[in-house]
């Protein structure tokens, strides 16, 4: 908990964490808080500031979330944010109706007067609306700043209690000048100071993880992932050789992976204990078709190797997770979407193992954790990794899993990954990945007809992996990858894109 920040009280907002991140790229510290948290909780952070978010209720709904109106004794300033800004109408004592035209999408947004929330702003520019209700009727001591087509009070204030609330989402990249109207509220009228840099999160950081550890042993499961490299170097920087990592090899890496994780850990002085567990997995998915039991099989045999290797370090008092600040919003959130977790969580270890849980990420977002990455001297090639699953190739090849097959999908899946970063798409797109298909079609190359396997390429847009949608990669790029990997690996004699979104697809085949 880092005081002297911004605090967002989330009521629901598909947008909430966007919030804290622009608050945050201002290096300013910014933490997300549930509606009904009590006020003594939220005066703990001893915030320059409120932001209220925008949700999906109606105020006058029978159990509409509310906050506590102590927070109006609190003289802190408060912005609110769509839903956040009918709060404030509501509980202050405005109204807030219906609108007959509902407002989604761009707006224009015109501004009476130029206060210090749109100081040195045009007089109109363009703005995200999405909402069902608007404010019809001001509080006592409110006036409108700004107003929009199907919105008379788009942006409202109480100069005098510096309370703002404005109906559009200055939140989202499609709001012009959404990030000057951040800035303005968090220093113009919070005041709030410069305070959080991920040089000094380092440094803070590694204090806070010795003074937890002291001079007990800490375990990891490194997955080669991002989240838990760059949490054991920083654990690692703290407390040296008092923490244990551990790689687990499953046999379902992609080609080359273990001895990139290798290299770089090992690169930057961690004593990392590589085990190869390759034929106990390979052997107990022999045959095993159905995805769900193959995840079952991964989950449990991970569990049963790490557990037996940490065995062998019986003073291990901590079990070292990559937690990301999204999990713990998550958890504590208004909605408990759920979301898929890597077995590499190790889900059950700690109290199997009575274990305490270190997470030194958990207040960070991933775009932050891969700045901490990069501090500490990781390389690129794995802070911009795409995401990959735990159960790893084994869900990407449909069916039963054999070592052949591995080798055939690991061939196809290198040079698809080695064109998107030839081409400069790799870190345009989110994941990408092939997919070997149980199928097999016929071909002719040369003169001789083929009777061979079909590989399919995935590659999607998303910021969270819970929605996406296909890539558009160019024509040209995919047709290059098609003649190298049929030209390439033999077994394989056709190549598809799969143009499926998420819904009603998944990511992963399996
Ligand atoms: P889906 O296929 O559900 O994938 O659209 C969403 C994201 O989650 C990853 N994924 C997994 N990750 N264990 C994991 O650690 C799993 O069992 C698993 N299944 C899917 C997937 O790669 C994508 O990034």
């Amino acid at each position: 908990m880092k005081k002297g920040g911004i605090v967002v009280i989330n009521f629901g907002s598909q947008y909430v964490q966007l919030i804290a991140r622009r608050v945050r790229e201002l290096n300013v510290y910014s933490e997300i808080l549930p509606w009904d948290t009590p006020i003594e909780e939220i005066l703990k952070r001893e915030p320059k500031g409120i932001i209220f978010s925008g949700g999906p209720a109606s105020v006058y709904a029978k159990d509409a979330p509310l906050p506590s109106e102590e927070i109006y004794k609190t003289g802190l300033p408060i912005l609110g944010i769509c839903y956040g800004l009918q709060v404030l109408a509501h509980q202050l004592g405005g109204k807030v109706a219906p609108a007959d035209k509902h407002e989604y999408g761009r707006a224009t947004l015109k501004v009476l007067k130029e206060d210090k929330i749109f100081k040195n702003l045009p007089k109109e520019f363009q703005v995200w609306m999405s909402h069902a209700d608007k404010v019809v009727e001001l509080p006592e001591g409110f006036e409108t700043l700004a107003v929009s087509d199907n919105a008379p009070h788009a942006a409202v204030a109480d100069l005098k209690r510096n309370y703002y609330g404005v109906q559009f989402h200055p939140e989202v990249t499609h709001t012009q000048y959404g990030t000057d109207i951040i800035v303005n509220f968090v220093f113009e009228v919070c005041g709030a100071e410069k305070n959080w840099f991920m040089e000094n999160f380092v440094e803070e950081e590694i204090k806070k993880i010795r003074e937890t550890v002291r001079n007990k042993k800490v375990i990891a499961a490194l997955s080669g992932g991002v989240d838990s490299t760059v949490a054991a170097v920083l654990t690692y920087k703290a407390i040296g050789n008092q923490l244990i990592p551990i790689f687990i090899d499953h046999g379902l890496l992609r080609e080359g992976e273990r001895e990139e994780v290798e290299r770089a850990l090992k690169g930057l002085g961690l004593p990392l204990r590589v085990i190869d567990a390759s034929e106990i997995f390979l052997s107990r998915l022999e045959g095993v078709e159905d995805p769900e039991e193959k995840r079952k099989i991964i989950g449990h045999t991970f569990i049963e190797v790490f557990e037996k290797e940490a065995k062998k370090y019986p003073d291990v008092e901590f079990l070292l997770q990559g937690t990301l600040y999204p999990d713990v919003i998550e958890s504590a959130g208004v909605k408990g979407a759920a979301k898929i977790k890597s077995h590499h969580n190790v889900g059950g270890l700690p109290e199997r193992m009575n274990l305490k849980l270190l997470e030194p990420l958990r207040e960070l977002f991933k775009d932050e954790v891969r700045q901490l990455g990069k501090i500490l001297g990781i390389p690129d090639e794995i802070l911009q990794r795409h995401p990959f699953p735990g159960p790893g190739l084994a869900i990407r090849i449909l069916g039963p899993v054999n070592k052949e097959d591995l080798n055939l999908l690991r061939k196809a899946d290198k040079i698809f990954i080695e064109e998107l970063k030839r081409w400069g798409l790799y870190n345009k797109v989110w994941q990408a990945f092939a997919v070997l298909l149980p199928v097999k079609t016929v071909g002719v190359m040369g003169d001789v007809r083929t009777y061979e396997r079909v590989v399919a390429l995935r590659a999607v847009d998303s910021s969270d992996g819970m929605t996406a949608d296909w890539s558009r990669l160019p024509y040209d790029f995919l047709d290059h990858v098609m003649r190298r990997i049929i030209n390439e690996v033999r077994g394989i004699n056709r190549v598809v894109y799969d143009i499926t979104s998420k819904p009603p697809g998944t990511i992963e085949w399996e």
